[in-house]
């Protein structure tokens, strides 16, 4: 199977680590429908680690946690797609997940089966406790034969954390997404160095197989699991909105990570933008590309993504501590002086369009600032 879209949807991992239960999925589930989420394209239920008992049951099948789960996964999923959306589960390559559940090694196969019975559309899986003496690539063709032979169309969400060169092998496997850095963090500092990762990261992701740069952390204060439960700053809306448009720009799948039952309006607002998500999910899967490079010092990015139907996105992102001045002409998207032809540019944030001087940009962004545009190719008058 393929997927033409980076997938949408939410995992309960940024927010509550293991100490998850059926109650607040179904609660999510709810939550989703009714704060418009759905509408907005996100439709993956992710339970990430935690979910299952720490043995297998006499037939060596996975058990979901009883009292986490009294009414069992197969239930659960029927309640997920009763609301139209679809269902996500974890599981892990090596002999134990990362939070020291049963892994699938050596159950591929009868593990994919028991997903398949249950309804699940969608598959993280993860890289910890594997055998050192093999390399990684091999268990994800494993898990990827399972799938495809399990009877059941599976998203498989890859997360082997950009290791072992991973975008090099990641499209022998049957993945669908996969992870190209460490975990988020809930900070700034996290945000800005998962971006700075991306950049070479870039022409391996779109067409069928997406660079996931992990789980959003917008709408989350502090005080999650990601902090460890401690009490922290977290980031501003302001930092989530620039993160937003860089997972935007950069065509990663769009999971949140916060508890969206108690999210805040600006949280909502940022996550459900039109205009930005269309950027996400245009199916023209143009990879993004740098420019303004030979003027801009590393902290300040650039970016610009060929649309379908002709239409430009540009990203500029001040990942800096100061304001900066950013000017960049039309040439290097290719719109050169002799062919007749300027943009129109809508800021989408603001939805305010931006005025061009001589067929350039001109704008100050404040620190940790973004403008995110997409432009119309005109007839220059
Ligand atoms: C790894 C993954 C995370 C999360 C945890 C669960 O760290 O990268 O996204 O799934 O495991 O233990």
């Amino acid at each position: 199977m393929t997927i033409n879209r980076p997938p949408m949807g939410w995992n309960t991992w940024n927010t509550f680590g293991p100490e998850i239960n059926e109650q607040l999925v179904r609660e999510t589930v709810d939550f989703i429908v009714s704060s418009g989420l759905t509408k907005a394209g996100y439709e993956y239920i992710i339970i990430d680690d935690g979910w299952s008992e720490m043995e297998r049951d006499a037939e060596g099948r996975l058990v979901a946690d009883h009292k986490k789960f009294p009414s069992g996964m197969k239930a659960l999923g029927d309640y997920i797609h009763s609301k139209g959306l679809k269902f996500g589960m974890y599981s892990c390559c090596g002999t134990m997940t990362c939070g020291g559940y049963p892994g699938s090694y050596d159950h591929e196969f009868i593990d994919a089966e028991t997903f398949a019975s249950w309804g699940v559309d969608y598959l993280k899986y993860d890289f910890c406790y594997h055998t050192g003496t093999l390399a990684g690539k091999y268990f994800y063709r494993r898990i990827g034969a399972a799938l495809a032979n399990c009877g059941r169309d599976i998203v498989l969400a890859a997360c082997s954390w950009g290791m072992e060169e991973t975008q090099e092998w990641i499209k022998t496997t049957g993945s669908h997404t996969w992870r190209s850095t460490h975990d988020i963090q809930n900070s700034w500092a996290s945000i800005k160095s998962i971006t700075e990762q991306q950049i070479k990261m870039l022409p391996y992701g779109a067409h069928g197989c997406f660079n996931d740069m992990d789980m959003l952390i917008v709408g989350m204060g502090g005080n999650s699991f990601i902090d460890g439960f401690f009490e922290t700053n977290g980031c501003t809306l302001h930092d989530h909105k620039t993160h937003f448009s860089i997972w935007s720009l950069f065509g990663s799948p769009l999971i949140i990570g916060c508890d969206i039952r108690n999210m805040p309006a600006e949280a909502t607002d940022i996550l459900t933008n039109k205009d930005v998500i269309a950027i996400n999910q245009d199916p023209a899967l143009c990879q993004p590309y740098r420019i303004a490079l030979d003027r801009c010092p590393d902290d300040i990015l650039v970016y610009a993504r060929l649309l379908e139907g002709g239409d430009f996105a540009i990203g500029c992102f001040n990942m800096s501590e100061g304001d900066y001045r950013f000017i960049f002409g039309l040439d290097e998207l290719g719109i050169t002086a002799t062919s007749g032809k300027t943009i129109v540019a809508k800021e989408l944030w603001s939805g305010k369009d931006q005025p061009l001087r001589c067929d350039s940009f001109d704008l100050t962004i404040e620190p940790h600032g973004t403008r995110l545009f997409r432009c119309k190719v005109v007839d220059k008058k």
